[in-house]
């Protein structure tokens, strides 16, 4: 049996019926796979997230009863390989009906052979999406109505159609505590590097080892870290309100080692998590397991910056986290934008007079985003917008709120907004 599609079928599976995280699935059946695997599994298992309403609906058009399940699945890895992959077609059919063995019922076997065999003599040339203009890019881009409605009502459809549209982008990105260039990096850990916009973090390709002086983090995460750091006055105290895994408390620390840095999260084992990594980086934090929705008197008015990374819908970052257009509801919304408000409300509190108070999230949403703001500021008027310093990306320096779009800023599509307390 084909090992890679055997290990990409177990990571599905895993991720559709026990909604695992793709990330974690994967990690999971990547650690005793060959190399030359590695790699094919983990284009399968993010290509088939990525693509899952286009695969189902091609699907849809060469059977007579839609298939559920393990089948579906089976079905799914074989349309993705043959449309995506340059697969021999062959060798796609037979491994995918070998695969589909694992099926108790033996007539899987012919119904994915045959169903496979035909989506293979029409898959190049396919075109048969809805005419609807709207429905036609959800299923294209395998983008949900809800959510390309609500992207359509944000930006209007051109840029909606840019948004769903732009392909993944699947470098992975890395920073270092060392000054180093690309070429010094790529011998050093036998990878290949390239630079991003930020001197200390490049694009790499190959495997870093778990040590204190480099480690893995989007540039996203990194922008709303050096936005904070720099909000920051000398020896002042910045608190990380949503805090786990840590990234953006350690990369201030690191940037900042005159501030004192408090993380805190909701969750006991999320708060170990932040503790395990700034272990791991070396670098000292107060960590506390604490709901940020709820008041804590002793720090009223004592940070000099208040971060609240909220948690959120994830449109933003769907080149991570594919499985995201699959399990997120419209309903999720408005109960996101709840706890987002509620955080934003109560920690808005802890930020001293002339202090600055960041809102972040990793959607593109405006109303988990700019409405949260706007509502905020019309009922906090101890507040006004104050002003990012990013002038690694000119397009987001100086602004009072910045909604990065992958397609138009090379990076996540992440949001961030800047006011400052007044009195
Ligand atoms: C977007 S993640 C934060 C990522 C983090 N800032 C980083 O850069 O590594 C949002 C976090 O908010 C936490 N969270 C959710 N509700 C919370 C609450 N009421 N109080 C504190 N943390 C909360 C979640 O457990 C999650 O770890």
């Amino acid at each position: 049996m084909n090992k890679a599609f055997l290990k990409s079928f177990h990571v599905l599976r895993d991720v559709y019926v026990n909604k695992a995280f793709s990330a974690i699935a994967l990690n999971k059946q990547l650690c005793n796979c060959k190399n030359q695997d590695k790699a094919l599994v983990t284009k399968i298992v993010y290509g088939v997230l990525d693509n899952d309403l286009r695969l189902e609906y091609i699907i849809s058009r060469y059977v007579r009863k839609m298939p559920k399940g393990d089948v579906l699945l089976y079905l799914k890895i074989g349309v993705y390989c043959l449309s995506d992959l340059s697969m021999p077609v062959y060798a796609v059919v037979n491994d995918v009906a070998e695969l589909s063995k694992l099926s108790a019922d033996r007539r899987t076997v012919g119904f994915v052979n045959a169903t496979l065999k035909t989506v293979s003599e029409h898959i190049k040339q396919f075109d048969d999406y809805p005419e609807d203009s709207v429905e036609r890019l959800s299923v294209l881009y395998s983008y949900p109505m809800w959510a390309l409605r609500k992207l359509i009502k944000d930006y209007g459809f051109p840029i909606a159609e840019q948004i769903v549209s732009h392909p993944s982008d699947t470098r992975t990105t890395a920073r270092f505590t060392f000054t180093a260039t690309a070429e010094q990096i790529a011998e050093r850990y036998q990878a290949e590097a390239e630079p991003t916009v930020f001197d200390d973090a490049f694009y790499v390709k190959g495997s870093l080892p778990a040590a204190s002086d480099c480690t893995v983090q989007s540039l996203s995460s990194m922008a709303i870290a050096r936005i904070c750091a720099r909000l920051a006055p000398t020896d002042g105290a910045f608190l990380d309100c949503c805090a786990a895994p840590g990234g953006k408390s350690v990369y201030v620390r690191q940037l900042r080692p005159d501030l004192s840095v408090t993380s805190c999260d909701v969750h006991p084992h999320r708060a170990e998590l932040i503790s395990s990594y700034a272990r791991r980086m070396q670098v000292t934090l107060d960590v506390q397991c604490r709901d940020m929705t709820v008041f804590y008197p002793p720090w009223e008015g004592k940070f000099d910056v208040v971060l609240c990374d909220v948690p959120c819908s994830g449109f933003g970052v769907l080149d991570s986290r594919p499985d995201v257009k699959l399990f997120r509801e419209n309903k999720d919304i408005s109960d996101l934008m709840k706890t987002q408000y509620a955080i934003l409300d109560n920690c808005s509190r802890y930020v001293g007079k002339g202090g600055a108070l960041v809102y972040s999230t990793c959607t593109v949403f405006d109303n988990e985003n700019g409405q949260n703001i706007r509502k905020f500021l019309k009922e906090h008027t101890d507040f006004e917008y104050g002003r990012t310093q990013l002038p690694e990306i000119p397009a987001a320096d100086g602004q009072g709120f910045y909604q990065f779009l992958p397609y138009r800023d090379g990076m996540q599509g992440f949001f961030v907004a800047v006011l400052r307390r007044i009195k």
